[in-house]
């Protein structure tokens, strides 16, 4: 069983998700928007990964026999500067992600709470991948300025492949 504490954190992680996929899907049609079709899909990924994370937690809450309440999603930005700022928006949005699932960690610790622990570190390997990506597209972006180098780098990112996260 789990507690009603950690269950109103993992329902409260649950919409924090979808509310990073819906930033992601808002970034995903803004850089449709701007002709960079590549930068689109790879934040339709990250759209559909960050309901993946949703269903992994959903999933974990009904194997504990608790109860999932989903609640409504706040509203996201609908345009950036440029690909760079989204990138940097992208990075702090996912440190408060991480902070957010550190807290729920400190309160599994303090309960005994191994099972959730364990689900956790999935989560805080996710978020350490997380913010090196971000990071990463920032540096680059930061290299190769507009123009012809953000083309190049746009056709990249349009490589990126969907891969489902088995959720158990
Ligand atoms: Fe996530
Ligand atoms: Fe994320």
């Amino acid at each position: 069983m789990i507690s009603k504490k950690i269950e109103s954190a993992i329902n409260d992680q649950i919409n924090a998700e979808f509310w990073s996929a819906y930033l992601y899907l808002s970034m995903s049609t803004y850089c449709a928007h701007k002709s960079l079709p590549g930068a689109a899909n790879w934040f339709h990924i990250q759209f559909k990964e960050e309901q993946d994370h949703a269903e992994k937690f959903m999933s974990f809450i009904l194997s504990r026999g608790g109860q999932v309440l989903l609640q409504p999603v706040a509203k996201v930005e609908t345009s950036w500067e440029s690909l760079l700022s989204a990138f940097k928006d992208t990075l702090a949005h996912e440190k408060v992600v991480t902070a957010k699932i550190n807290h729920i960690y400190d309160l599994a610790v303090e309960e005994k709470d191994y099972a959730t622990q364990s689900l956790l570190n999935w989560f805080i390997d996710e978020q350490v991948e997380e913010e090196e990506t971000a990071q990463q597209m920032i540096d680059t972006l930061g290299m190769i300025g507009d123009g012809y180098g953000l083309y190049q780098f746009d056709k990249e990112l349009a490589a990126r492949v969907y891969t489902p996260i088995v959720t158990a």
